[in-house]
C-alpha cells in the first residue's frame, strides 16, 4: 500500500505538534480522529457547481453519490469549491477564467491533505480547468461529467443548446420572428438539468475526458436526471479510493497514446473547435507534446460517425441511448482506427478491454464506420501571412463546398474573397448591415482583437452571420476568420483559434477591408494577396498595444501578461515547468 501524503497532515509520527494542529479543526464538525488517522484516503470531491453554475448545478446532488461511494469504499470525502466557470454567465468571457480556476485547484490539491480528487467536470472549460489542474499536481484522480440536459424540444423538432441561438439569431434578423418569439424557442432548448445537449464543448469535452480514460466507461453520455448518472457517481466515488491505493495517477492515463486516441474520438464525434486549445493545454500541464499539426495528421481522415447537432440532427439523450463514448470507440476498434487500444483508464482496465465489441444501438445516431455521415470530418490546420495556426472544422462545411475546395487533393481549387474586417464584437454588431460595406457572397468576414490578449480570454465571437439581406435571399452562412473562438454549438465555416492573435501582432494586425484573401484548404494555407513591403509598411503603423482594450480587473491584467496562443493552449507561460507537484513531496508546515 503506498504512503498517504494525508498522513503528512493528520498522522505524522515524526512531529505530533503539528498533526494535532492540522487535525484539531477538521474535528469541529464532526469528523472523528478514527476517520482521519485511521489511514483512509481523503479525496477531493473537486466541486464546480453552484447557482451560478446552472450548467454544474446538479453535481451538489450527486456529490452525495460520490460521497457514499467513497465511504463505502474506505475513504473519506471532502467536498470543495472550484472557481465557477459559467459559459453562459461570465463576461467577458468564461474562458478567461479556465486558467484561474487551474491554478486556485493546484494550490487546493498540492496544499491541503488529500489522496485523490473526484473532478466533477462539465460545463465547457470546467472540463479542463479541472484536468490541468489533476495534470499539475498529478495525484490520483477520475472524472465524473454531470451529464447533458434532456433534449429540447420545440413544436415537434428537437431543439439544440446553442445551436438553435444561431438559428433563431437568423431568423429574428430576417423577421421570421419577434422577441418574444426568439426567447420562447431558445428556451426550450433546456428542459432539465445539465449541460449542452448538443455536441458543443462540453459534450465534446466530456467525452474526450473518457476516451483520454480519465472517466469510468460509458460515464460521459448518461443524461443528467437519468438515474444512471446517480449509478455511475457512486461507481466513481467507489473507484477513486482503489486508484489511490493502486497509485494511479492523471500521468499514468493522459499518456501521448490516450491524446492520440482523444484526437481521432474528436473527429467520430464531430467534436469541438476548443478541443484542440483545451487538449493541448492538458497535454502541456504534462508534458505531453501536442499541437494543431497532431490534430490534423492524427485527425482529419477519421469519419464522423456521431449524428448530433450542430453537424447532424440527434441530441445528447439520443446519443446516450446510442452507446455513448463506448460505441463510438468499439466501432473505431473494429476498424482499426483508434491508435492505441492498450491505453490504461481509470477503472485500471484499457481502452480495448472496455470498448471491445460495443456497437451503436441505434446506428442512425451513431452510424456505422462503412456508411459515415461523412469521411474525412477532422481540423485542418491551416498556416500563412494571417497566422502560423488556425483550426477549421471540416464536419460542419456544406457538401457543395466540401466538393468544390476539399474532395479532389490532385487538382485543388483555392477559394479567395474579399475581407471586411471587423475589429471585435461590437464593431461587427454595428456595421454588419451598413449597406456601404456592400457585404456579398464574395466576402471573407474576418473578427480580430477576440484573442486571449485582446479580448481578453478569446471569445466566442468569430461565428458572424451574414448582413439580414443576404439571410432573406437564402445566404446563412459566409467563411469567416478570426483570432478568438467559436461556440461549439455553431455550424459556421469558420476558421478559428488564429495564432499568434492580432494583439500579439499576429498576421490578422495587418490585413483591411477589401484585400483578396486566398484560402487553399487542400494546400492548408491562407493568405493575404498583399506583397510584403505593403505588409511591412502597414506593420510599422500599428501601436504598442493594437487592438487590446483597458483591463478592467486584476486578473485580467495578469493573464494577459502571462498567457500563450491558442495554438499552444492559451496556458500561463511558465505554468507548465510545475510537473507532479505531489511527487516532489508537500509544502512547509503553515505553523
Ligand atoms: Fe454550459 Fe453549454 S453553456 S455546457
Ligand atoms: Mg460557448
Amino acid at each position: 500500500m503506498t504512503k498517504l501524503r494525508s498522513r503528512l497532515w493528520f498522522n505524522n509520527p515524526d512531529n505530533r505538534e503539528m498533526t494535532a494542529l492540522y487535525l484539531e479543526r477538521y474535528l469541529n464538525y464532526g469528523i472523528t480522529r478514527e476517520e482521519l488517522q485511521s489511514d483512509k484516503p481523503i479525496i477531493a470531491i473537486a466541486q464546480t457547481g453552484s447557482d451560478l453554475s446552472p450548467c454544474n448545478r446538479h453535481h451538489l446532488e450527486l456529490a452525495k453519490r460520490v460521497r457514499d461511494g467513497i465511504i463505502s469504499a474506505g475513504g473519506v470525502p471532502m467536498e470543495v469549491p472550484v472557481h465557477p466557470i459559467q459559459e453562459t454567465g461570465k463576461r467577458p468571457t468564461a474562458s478567461l477564467d479556465r486558467n484561474l480556476a487551474y491554478l486556485s485547484l493546484v494550490e487546493t490539491l498540492n496544499g491541503y491533505p488529500l489522496d485523490g480528487a473526484v473532478l466533477m467536470i462539465g460545463c465547457d472549460k470546467t472540463t479542463p480547468a479541472l484536468l490541468m489542474a489533476a495534470a499539475t499536481v498529478n495525484i490520483p484522480s477520475i472524472a465524473l461529467s454531470v451529464g447533458p440536459m434532456l433534449n429540447g424540444w420545440f413544436k415537434g423538432e428537437r431543439t439544440g443548446s446553442g445551436t438553435i441561438v444561431w438559428k433563431a439569431r437568423e431568423m429574428h434578423a430576417a423577421g421570421e420572428i419577434d422577441d418574444a418569439g426568439f426567447m420562447e424557442i431558445v428556451a426550450s432548448s433546456t428542459p432539465s438539468v445539465g449541460y449542452c445537449n448538443t455536441m458543443g464543448t462540453a459534450t465534446t469535452m466530456n467525452s474526450l475526458a473518457e476516451a483520454l480514460g480519465m472517466q469510468l466507461p460509458g460515464a460521459a453520455a448518461i443524461p443528467a436526471p437519468y438515474r444512471q448518472r446517480g449509478h455511475v457517481s457512486y461507481e466513481t466515488g467507489q473507484r477513486i479510493v482503489a486508484m489511490v491505493h493502486e497509485d494511479l495517477k492523471p500521468s499514468d492515463i493522459m499518456t501521448r497514446e490516450a491524446f492520440e486516441n482523444a484526437v481521432v474520438v474528436n473527429s467520430a464525434i464531430g467534436g469541438s473547435t476548443n478541443a484542440p486549445i483545451h487538449l493541448n493545454a492538458v497535454a502541456r500541464h504534462l508534458g505531453v507534446p501536442l499541437d494543431n499539426d497532431d490534430w490534423q495528421r492524427l485527425g482529419h481522415h477519421v469519419p464522423l460517425l456521431v449524428n448530433l447537432q450542430p453537424a447532424g440532427e440527434y441530441l445528447g439523450e439520443d446519443y446516450y441511448h446510442a452507446g455513448g463514448v463506448p460505441a463510438v470507440i468499439g466501432q473505431l476498434l473494429a476498424a482499426g482506427l483508434l491508435p492505441h487500444p492498450g491505453a490504461m483508464t481509470a477503472n485500471g482496465r484499457t481502452v480495448s478491454e472496455n470498448c471491445e465489441g460495443r456497437v451503436s444501438e441505434l446506428p442512425d445516431v451513431i452510424k456505422p464506420v462503412d456508411a459515415p455521415m461523412m469521411r474525412d470530418a477532422g481540423f485542418l490546420n491551416l498556416k500563412g501571412n494571417l497566422f502560423d495556426s488556425a483550426i477549421m472544422k471540416t464536419s460542419v462545411i456544406s457538401k457543395a463546398f466540401r466538393d468544390r475546395y476539399l474532395s479532389d487533393p490532385d487538382d485543388p481549387e483555392a477559394f479567395e474573397g474579399r475581407a471586411v474586417v471587423f475589429d471585435g464584437p461590437e464593431d461587427f454588431h454595428a456595421k454588419i448591415d451598413d449597406e456601404a460595406l456592400d457585404i456579398d457572397d464574395d466576402c471573407i468576414l474576418i473578427m480580430r482583437g477576440a484573442g486571449p490578449i485582446g479580448y481578453p480570454g478569446a471569445a466566442e465571437v468569430v461565428n458572424m452571420r451574414p448582413p439580414a439581406r443576404l439571410i432573406r435571399k437564402g445566404i446563412h452562412a459566409l467563411p469567416c476568420i478570426g483570432d478568438g473562438r467559436q461556440s461549439g454549438t455553431s455550424g459556421s465555416p469558420s476558421i478559428l483559434n488564429a495564432s499568434p492573435e492580432a494583439a500579439a501582432g499576429g498576421g490578422l494586425a495587418l490585413v483591411r477591408t477589401g484585400d483578396r484573401l486566398r484560402i487553399d484548404l487542400a494546400k492548408g494555407t491562407a493568405n493575404m494577396l498583399v506583397d510584403d513591403a505593403e505588409l511591412e509598411r502597414r506593420r510599422a503603423t500599428l501601436p504598442d498595444h493594437p487592438f487590446t482594450p483597458d483591463s478592467q480587473t486584476p486578473w485580467q491584467e495578469i493573464f494577459r501578461d502571462r498567457v500563450g496562443p491558442l495554438s499552444e493552449g492559451m496556458t500561463l507561460r511558465g505554468a507548465d515547468a510545475y510537473r507532479g507537484t505531489a511527487q516532489k513531496g508537500v509544502a512547509r508546515d503553515n505553523h
